[in-house]
């Protein structure tokens, strides 16, 4: 647990909007609740955005937005640098900020901290890294200049699993490429996106390049700002549901768009797998984060043949995982996020049992104050059960098996979605045959932890839009233009 105090702590962090480099209240003076998963209890509250509310913080995006596509992309850079140093060392006020009101464990909040702030390191580097391109015309002397300028005022809507490393996934290369930006954090957990612009501002970024609208209404801010002509470019992290409306949203103004969305990975287990690693590797896939991650593992196919024995030693891990408050010693899973998470779990074992899986262990909720679920193991449902259909987004885990690859493919392959996946071999030509295979935009070989700054995360299918991290994160945030030139020689 950290050293700081709770209360001091919150008292440091602003609880308003952030329009044109001021903190101020909402035009409608509205506040929303912000409830600590773990107790069910309010923590504080905060100022809501309005539409007009939105609309100014647009207008200011857009003001700011010729002086700060003007900076260097070494001014940039050392803005994002500044702003990774202070994150690392406010690294005990945002860890416990996140376990406060998300109710992800201590130890991986603070994993977190690490994860959010290397997308701050990652992009203040590509800012300096990042090049248009010049060449000849294949047939003639004639020249052709490519140049990548920042897209304009993006509307970036972060969700409530990782309250900051998907900000700072959005904002660092956002920022990097030269764009202003209007956050619309989650409204269950905003408190870490306050102290994350907090953090920017002091790192010195610019009034009006980085505006903020936490809201109790996600359509106030949506709605006006996807049908104004400034804003250019809007990324979301969220469910598929809310990705499709809006997409059609984004539709008339034509608006760029990346879209990262729901997923329902295969975590695959072949014959000749390493069960020790096989059993770590979908542990981590599936309950990481308190198993409220897009990644989780959500059906696992396990070979016939070893489908007993990695069965026990799946469950004997399960069981021996700790569910407590988020600060407590040696906890595995703290709560999940609200009562209405809760009563999915529930109605999902029911429906699973409905279709005749056995529950290995786990399957209830947990009789105390707060938002805890067992963590729990499912084996022999139907493909018909919805743990097989949908996304679970808790602690859930159901097994099912497989007798050869033409089936498992089928089966992997058998959903609407196409984020990550996980393969356990000790065969390295299984690596390609997942790859030629799997409709997965992201594949975990032997690990279960796939989640980096440096990686392209993004889905196939219903799984999204464009990628986040790596060259290309920043990529999403450009817009590439052509000059062509004559032949310098007979101009
Ligand atoms: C997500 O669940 O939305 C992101 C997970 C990750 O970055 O690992």
């Amino acid at each position: 647990m950290s050293n700081i105090d709770v209360s001091t702590l919150l008292a440091r962090v602003e609880k308003r909007l952030l329009i044109d480099g001021t903190w101020r209240d909402g035009s409608e003076g509205e506040t929303f609740d912000v409830v600590n998963p773990a107790t069910g209890k309010v923590i504080t509250s905060v100022a809501s955005a309005s539409r007009t509310d939105a609309v100014s913080a647009l207008a200011a995006a857009h003001r700011a937005r010729a002086s700060w596509e003007k900076t260097t992309p070494r001014e940039r850079a050392d803005l994002l640098r500044k702003a990774y140093d202070l994150t690392l060392e406010r690294k005990e006020e945002f860890a416990p900020l996140m376990s406060l009101e998300m109710g992800k464990t201590y130890a991986q909040a603070l994993g977190e901290v690490d994860y959010g702030a290397d997308y701050l390191l990652w992009f203040s580097e590509e800012a300096n890294h990042f090049f248009g391109s010049t060449n000849h015309y294949p047939a003639k002397g004639a020249r052709m200049l490519t140049f990548r300028k920042p897209v304009g005022p993006c509307l970036l809507i972060t969700p409530w699993n990782f309250p900051l490393s998907m900000g700072t996934r959005k904002v660092a290369p956002a920022l990097a490429a030269g764009n202003t930006v209007i956050i619309k954090p989650s409204g269950k957990t905003p408190l870490t996106i306050q102290y994350f612009v907090q953090t920017l501002i002091d790192a010195g970024v610019p009034a009006g390049v980085v505006n903020l609208v936490p809201t109790a209404s996600s359509r106030d801010v949506s709605e006006p700002l996807l049908a104004d002509p400034r804003l250019r470019k809007v990324s979301f992290t969220g469910s598929t549901k809310v990705g499709a409306t809006l997409l059609k949203q984004a539709a008339d103004n034509i608006l760029r768009t990346s879209m990262e969305l729901g997923g329902n990975a295969p975590a695959i287990v072949c014959a000749d797998a390493d069960l020790d690693v096989a059993v770590e590797g979908v542990t981590m896939a599936k309950m990481r984060n308190n198993a409220e991650a897009c990644t989780a593992a959500n059906r696992i196919f396990v070979h016939e043949s070893v489908a007993d024995e990695f069965t026990e030693k799946f469950v004997a891990a399960i069981k021996g995982m700790r569910v407590d408050e988020p600060f407590a010693e040696g906890v595995d899973l703290g709560p999940l996020i609200d009562g209405g998470a809760v009563e999915h779990m529930q109605e999902l074992v029911a429906d699973a049992k409905a279709h005749g899986a056995d529950v290995l262990c786990g399957g209830h909720a947990v009789d105390r104050d707060g938002y805890f679920f067992e963590p729990t193991v499912l084996r022999g449902c139907s493909t018909e059960a919805r743990v097989y259909q949908e996304e679970i987004f808790g602690p859930i885990a159901p097994i099912f098996t497989f007798r050869d690859e033409e089936e498992l493919w089928g089966l992997a392959n058998d959903t609407e979605y196409g984020l990550a996946s996980y393969v356990f071999s000790q065969d390295p030509n299984m690596l390609h045959r997942a790859s030629d295979n799997l409709e997965f935009g992201i594949i975990g070989f032997n690990t279960g932890a796939v989640s980096d700054a440096s990686i392209p995360f993004g889905g196939m299918k219903a799984s999204g839009l464009g990628r986040e991290g790596s060259k290309e994160g920043m990529l999403e945030y450009t817009e590439l233009q052509f000059v062509g030139m004559p032949d310098p020689y007979e101009a």
